[in-house]
């Protein structure tokens, strides 16, 4: 098939769907690579890496005249979409759930829009899964920025002026992000603690080495793999679980979320004021309204004497490792979707019929 590899036009997004790697594996299937000039930049990628991968590099215009399907990581706007033939597929990431003017304007000109964020979380999707490969990747540059933000250190340290005690790491939410930065706080050298609403994660987190704090006499559903929300009643079990460990912290961690809502407020500025003076947050869910009251979008900031630390596109900052990951889920979801020939169009399949939101102008998911 003709694939067309978009330049990311969104504000702080340096990442691309496609990789020269990846582009070369697919051209060897028998696919056609058109990539728009200036694509990898953002990730390292040159225009001559993607012509010895075997791809064209073409001009915008071009991406949308020729293509039978065109890559992305993130969704188009109003104005791209104007561009879209009739008939073309759109692959990217969509969040179509929260996006329904989006969706409608993408069936309205009856383009086949594909959402690589609605991929089921099942095992035979893992491979393809880019909610895992991007928010592993952020779980990692969380710690590393509350690292650099921090006045200390993370591991016990003996010398010969004296001993430093580790750092104390507390993460909240141990999903995927929460489960690598838990890894990572522990290469580091850091006692971590870490909590979540879903009691399976115990387990996940302890045999990383964390220790687990369990919210005691009150639970929180869960579906299909994902929280539900917390009631009050949980978040204050929760803050007086959880507070000893908060206020005692050299960094923190929040990566609680629940798909299709704001985020879950966790840390309030009350309990920001009983913090230790110097210790870090850094809140990953900044962008889903914030897992703390006190924190600001792409700043950091201090109150209190606790620095803040809001980066959005934690995944975007490593766009080098995170486009070569995602262009890896997509070849193996074309692999799943499509041959060189077309596409399979097996809609009653799991995953097809999770990720194809619109065709022929209707609307499949909503
Ligand atoms: P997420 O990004 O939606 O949420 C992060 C974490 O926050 C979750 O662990 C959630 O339980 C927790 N959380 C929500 N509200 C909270 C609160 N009030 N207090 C504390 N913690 C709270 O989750 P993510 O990382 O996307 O993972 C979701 C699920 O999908 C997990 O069960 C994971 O194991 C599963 N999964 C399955 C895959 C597969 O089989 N293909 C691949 C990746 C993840």
């Amino acid at each position: 098939m003709k694939l067309g590899v978009l330049k990311e036009t969104k504000p702080n997004e340096k990442r691309v769907a496609m990789s020269p790697n990846v582009a070369k594996n697919l051209i060897g299937k028998g696919h056609t690579i058109l990539v728009e000039s200036g694509a990898g930049e953002g990730s390292s990628y040159s225009d001559e890496s993607y012509r010895t991968a075997g791809a064209s590099v073409v001009n915008t215009e071009e991406i949308y005249s020729g293509s039978e399907v065109i890559l992305r990581i993130n969704a188009p706007s109003g104005e791209e979409i104007s561009k879209v033939k009739e008939g073309c597929i759109w692959i990217s990431m969509l969040l179509h759930k929260s996006n329904p003017e989006l969706i409608q304007s993408l069936a309205a000109k009856k383009v086949t829009a594909v959402s690589m964020d609605a991929i089921p979380r099942i095992s035979r999707a893992q491979s393809m899964d880019v909610l895992s490969s991007q928010a592993n990747l952020a779980g990692y540059k969380a710690v590393i920025l509350g690292a650099d933000q921090m006045g200390k250190i993370f591991p016990l340290m003996m010398t010969a002026a004296g001993t430093i005690t580790p750092a104390k790491v507390l993460i909240y939410g141990v999903g995927v992000a929460g489960l690598q930065a838990i890894a990572t706080a522990k290469r580091l050298g850091a006692v971590v603690e870490a909590t979540d609403v879903r009691p399976e994660t115990k387990e996940q987190a302890e045999s990383l080495g964390a220790k687990f704090i369990t919210v005691e006499g009150a639970s929180v559903q869960s579906e299909g793999g994902y929280a539900k929300e917390a009631s009050a009643e949980y978040l204050q079990k929760q803050k007086e679980a959880v507070n000893k460990s908060l206020f005692q912290a050299d960094l923190v961690i929040t990566t609680a979320q629940v798909p299709g809502r704001k985020a879950p407020v966790l840390i309030t500025e009350e309990q920001v004021k009983q913090m230790k003076l110097g210790s870090v947050i850094v809140d990953m869910a900044v962008e889903q309204g914030g897992n703390c009251e006190l924190s600001e979008m792409d700043k950091i900031v201090t109150k209190n004497g606790v620095k803040l630390v809001g980066v959005s596109n934690l995944p975007g900052s490593l766009a080098n490792v995170a486009s070569e990951l995602y262009a890896k889920n997509m070849a193996t979801f074309l692999d799943h979707l499509c041959t060189a020939e077309g596409f399979k169009w097996e809609m009653e399949e799991e995953i097809t019929q999770a990720t194809i939101i619109t065709k022929g102008g209707e609307i499949l998911n909503s």
